[in-house]
């Protein structure tokens, strides 16, 4: 049983929800197939409409499809003010857009940097900030942010400095979070994937490099998109309001700690 006022009908915003083989396209069907209205937004406007016009298809749920660049301030605004005019009171924002980079310490640029750090930090950084007044005014918000084992081991599996340094930036930039906003009902969690079968890392894996990623995870196996989408299905429903500040591994047992 919950002790939190939680409103149906309520809206998810899916950041990077647009990739066919990715987490947050998994994560945007849970949320519909529980009932979710849900916002797709990713870089790629088209795949953005075209998940959303499948949850629609698929489980009758209101939807949004748009272009958000995650890393521009007005993108952001304007696409938070969008969902929150067309769609069901915004309760949920899980943040799963994001780039890999494989390009090794003496190598990165300002440029690969900025685009990194943009893409992966500020754009958690610019949907929170922007998402916040209405779940603060509303008194009910959950927040699911897309860390990395990469922030844990310093990379190891595909990406490099950058990604590792933002990644790791958004665990404490997500607990600072949670310690505002908590109080006014706004839990604010991370999850830190190992390796997913989705293809940032490079396109899409091969066997030979599903198995060699998976060399030291315990359970033998890379993850697939769904059983994250299901953590965060969870961390983003009723039933998780006493979690806040939280940050869980999903990873196989790659890290042990
Ligand atoms: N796959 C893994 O092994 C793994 C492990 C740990 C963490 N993650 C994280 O999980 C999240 C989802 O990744 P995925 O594996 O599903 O990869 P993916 O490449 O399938 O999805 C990432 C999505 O982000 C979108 N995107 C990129 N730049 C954007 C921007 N500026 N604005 C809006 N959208 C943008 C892309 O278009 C894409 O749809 C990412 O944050 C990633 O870093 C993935």
């Amino acid at each position: 049983m919950t002790t939190d006022p939680f409103p149906s009908p309520r809206t998810a915003l899916v950041t990077g929800g647009g990739s066919p083989r990715g987490i947050g396209r998994a994560l945007a069907h849970r949320l519909a197939a529980q009932d979710w209205a849900v916002a797709v937004a990713d870089i790629d406007g088209t795949a953005a409409r075209a998940v959303a016009s499948e949850l629609a298809d698929s489980y009758g749920v209101p939807t949004m499809g748009a272009r958000l660049d995650v890393g521009d301030p007005a993108s952001v605004r304007e696409g938070v003010t969008r969902v929150e005019q067309a769609l069901p009171p915004l309760v949920g924002l899980a943040n799963l857009a994001g780039v890999s980079s494989p390009v090794e310490i003496l190598d990165v640029t300002v440029d690969e940097w900025d685009r990194v750090v943009d893409i992966n930090l500020r754009g958690v950084f610019l949907t929170c900030q922007a998402v916040l007044p209405g779940m603060i005014e509303r008194g009910i918000g959950r927040i699911v942010n897309v860390s990395s084992i990469s922030a844990q081991r310093g990379g190891g599996t595909y990406s490099k400095a950058p990604y590792s340094a933002a990644k790791a930036g958004i665990i404490g930039l997500s607990r600072a979070m949670a310690r505002e906003v908590s109080p006014r009902g706004i839990t604010v969690n991370t999850v830190a994937p190992g390796p997913i079968d989705t293809d940032i890392m490079g396109g899409r894996l091969t066997e030979e490099r599903k198995a060699a990623m998976a060399t030291d995870v315990l359970v033998g196996r890379v993850g697939t998109p769904d059983e994250v989408a299901a953590l965060m299905a969870f961390l983003l429903g009723p039933d998780a309001g006493y979690i806040t500040a939280a940050t869980y591994d999903i990873n196989g047992g790659l890290q042990v700690s």
